[in-house]
């Protein structure tokens, strides 16, 4: 067995690395004047079963293209089996048609790294559990609820109640919910105007009094989840907490986020805290 990381979250594939008492695979990363990338595998894996950790946050599309470009590499240095771990699932939230003459993007990101030569992928909580069907070769789809539920369950916070930040995110919630001891849940009615910019226009359930905790698979620009802890205060809420596996925190959300609203943001590590960050300096950084 081999691991390899990409550039995009090389903290995360540490960590992964030292649970499973490992070294990272040593690799070759470059981009060229023009920005093409190339990647080289610097140890033989022929016959071996790689795993490539790399989620495909921002900066988007060169993440992904690694991953392609390594999964390429592996295939061609004849892997027995190659794995993508992708923690950040790029492009999930383009998984249906909701107007003509779009594009199905996620579907055409399970081509690519279909084609591209992996026989597995490993996804963390995929936008939509659909994602799972766009892929021909198996894809194990897991959680960071369990993570995110010991951490709320350690705070032993009272009078709980589970809000869906709006009504695509409701079975989520309501297995939340579930795993807080039966917790009520509540939802909020949110419409979009445009792209990343979130309307809340009403919330379904009680939240008078108690300790209202927002689950949400990504906050982006933090928008919905900002506008749906305001409305949830509106309503009575005593407490906010926000909790999201997905830390996209494209600008302004650490604004928003820090705007006083939340008692706590939780998140996991799926994306590095640099990961909304694509100044030529951090992109220097991470392709010297
Ligand atoms: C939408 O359906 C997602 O689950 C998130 O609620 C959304 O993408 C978060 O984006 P933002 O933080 O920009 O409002």
């Amino acid at each position: 067995l081999r691991l390899f990381s990409g550039s995009a979250n090389l903290q995360l594939s540490q960590e992964v690395a030292r649970y499973l008492g490992m070294d990272l695979g040593p690799m070759i990363r470059k981009r060229f004047a023009d920005g093409e990338l190339y990647v080289q595998i610097q140890e033989s894996i022929r016959g071996c079963d790689v795993y490539l950790i790399q989620p495909c946050c921002n900066p988007v599309n060169d993440n992904l293209m690694e991953l392609l470009i390594m999964i390429d590499a592996c295939r061609r240095a004849s892997a027995r089996q190659v794995t993508a771990v992708i923690p950040y699932y790029g492009y999930a939230r383009a998984d249906r048609k909701t107007a003509g003459r779009e594009s199905i993007t996620a579907k055409l990101i399970a081509n690519l790294i279909t084609e591209a030569g992996a026989n597995r992928v490993l996804a963390m909580d995929l936008h939509s559990a659909q994602i799972q069907g766009y892929f021909d070769i198996p894809l194990d789809h897991v959680y960071g609820s369990p993570v995110l539920l010991d951490y709320l369950t350690s705070k032993k916070l009272e009078d709980l109640v589970v809000v869906s930040p709006d009504t695509g995110g409701v079975a989520r919630a309501r297995a939340f919910a579930k795993k807080l001891n039966d917790a009520p849940l509540a939802i909020i009615d949110k419409r979009r105007q445009a792209h990343n910019v979130a309307e809340v226009l009403n919330v379904i359930g009680d939240v008078k009094g108690k300790t209202a905790v927002l689950v949400d698979d990504m906050i982006d620009t933090g928008g919905t989840i900002t506008e749906g802890a305001k409305l949830l205060r509106e309503e009575g809420a005593r407490q906010v907490y926000a909790c999201a596996t997905h830390a996209v925190f494209s600008p302004p959300a650490i604004e928003r986020l820090s705007s006083g609203l939340f008692e706590e943001v939780i998140v996991t590590n799926t994306i590095p805290m640099l990961g909304a960050d694509t100044s030529m300096e951090s992109l220097r950084k991470r392709f010297p």
